[in-house]
């Protein structure tokens, strides 16, 4: 039996099917999907070598024509070129406005596809079928689909919901360790900006977690929809709260910026800048020493890094203070409070910052 989340956005409203071994389930739940004349499935290299047969019969299974359109993949290939190359094939392939795209794969895939649908003759249906780690706790939820300008990341894109989310844990089989660690950094940020309980799961579990049990990972991946569901469902277009699943990514944004994008996955990045804010919570006593060494040896026994290697201190800020969030020379950064609970803090003092990066 699949685990079904429903994220509430009134007509927008969705549901997210997580389970092992599911992917059979998958065709009954497309019966009422707009099909038009065409439909595609949308997927990397790597992941359409290793899953697009089987998703492809299954769709076809259902009843769709589909068309499909495999990209590069990674993040070198998030850009316009590549969209616009989309917006060809769903043309030249014959879809319509009753069309819908399919995402099959990471983030990338998933970020691509969704904003090819949200723009495609002003908008058609899509579904996530997300297959990475981060993917499945993370970006196929919650509707925030673009790509990046050579300027920086993610800065074309809209707020497009898709209809459903289809998760299969099983694909984590095939996924890298580097790629799954990504997710974990993740998964973490869920624990300790929101969920004390996921927090002691992680930390009683680790060796499961590690070795990829299916029904640690379902039981984990849940746990994070849901909570990522109730909090779109409040803020869907991140006014307020949203912004507490950016806890270590303004951080994490300039480590992955000042190593060009090289020497750490965006897991990474984010689980050391989990750890400089907490470092910074814990200077400035908004968190108590003992849970503030429990997020960073969590982050630890996953294996994540904790340090940011050879950048001076001074370009990370000068880097933090391009953050769409900051305001007139401050900085406002997410800094958790306790396990399970953060906060947005702004008008933080720049000095300040530099003071903990050690
Ligand atoms: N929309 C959002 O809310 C949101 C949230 C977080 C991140 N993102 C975006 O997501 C992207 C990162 O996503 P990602 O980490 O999934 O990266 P990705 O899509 O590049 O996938 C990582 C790698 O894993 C491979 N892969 C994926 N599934 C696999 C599987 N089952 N087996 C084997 N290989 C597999 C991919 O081919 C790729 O090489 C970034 O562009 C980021 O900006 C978006
Ligand atoms: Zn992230």
């Amino acid at each position: 039996m699949n685990r079904v989340i429903n994220v509430d956005l009134g007509e927008q409203s969705y549901n997210i099917h997580i389970g092992k071994e599911c992917l059979p389930s998958l065709a009954g739940l497309l019966a009422g999907v707009p099909r038009g004349s065409r439909s595609i499935l949308v997927s990397d290299d790597i992941v359409f070598r290793l899953y697009g047969e089987q998703f492809y019969e299954i769709l076809q299974s259902a009843g769709l024509k589909i068309e499909v359109a495999v990209l590069a993949g990674g993040e070198s290939c998030k850009n316009l070129e590549t969209l616009g190359w989309l917006y060809e094939q769903m043309i030249s392939k014959g879809l319509d406005r009753q069309s819908t795209v399919f995402a099959l794969g990471g983030g990338v895939v998933g970020d691509i596809a969704g904003f090819a649908a949200a723009s495609f003759m002003r908008g058609i249906g899509y579904i996530q079928l997300p297959t990475s780690l981060l993917a499945q706790v993370d970006s196929s939820v919650g509707g925030k689909t673009g790509v990046n300008l050579s300027l920086g990341k993610n800065l074309v894109g809209a707020f497009y919901q898709p209809s459903l989310v289809f998760a299969d844990v099983n694909l984590l089989n095939t996924l890298a360790e580097k790629e799954y660690q990504t997710g974990l950094a993740e998964v973490i940020k869920y624990g300790v900006i929101w969920d004390s309980k996921l927090f002691d799961y992680l930390e009683t579990n680790i060796e499961s977690i590690k070795a990829r049990d299916m029904d640690c990972l379902i039981h984990i991946i849940s746990r994070c929809c849901e909570i990522k569901a109730e909090i779109v469902a409040q803020d869907e277009k991140e006014k307020g709260l949203r912004a507490l699943l950016n806890l270590g990514h303004t951080f994490g944004h300039a480590f992955e910026a000042l190593t060009e994008y090289k020497k750490f996955t965006h897991g990474q990045a984010v689980a050391i800048g989990m750890v400089y804010a907490t470092r910074l919570a814990a200077a400035t006593d908004m968190i108590n020493e003992q849970d503030a060494k429990r997020v960073t040896d969590l982050i630890k026994n996953y294996g994540l890094p904790l340090h940011y290697g050879d950048i001076r201190p001074s370009e990370i800020v000068a880097r933090m203070h391009l953050d769409k969030k900051n305001t007139g020379g401050k900085i406002t950064l997410v800094l958790p409070a306790a396990i399970g609970r953060s906060e947005i803090v702004g008008e933080i003092d720049p000095a300040q910052i530099e003071a903990i990066l050690i």
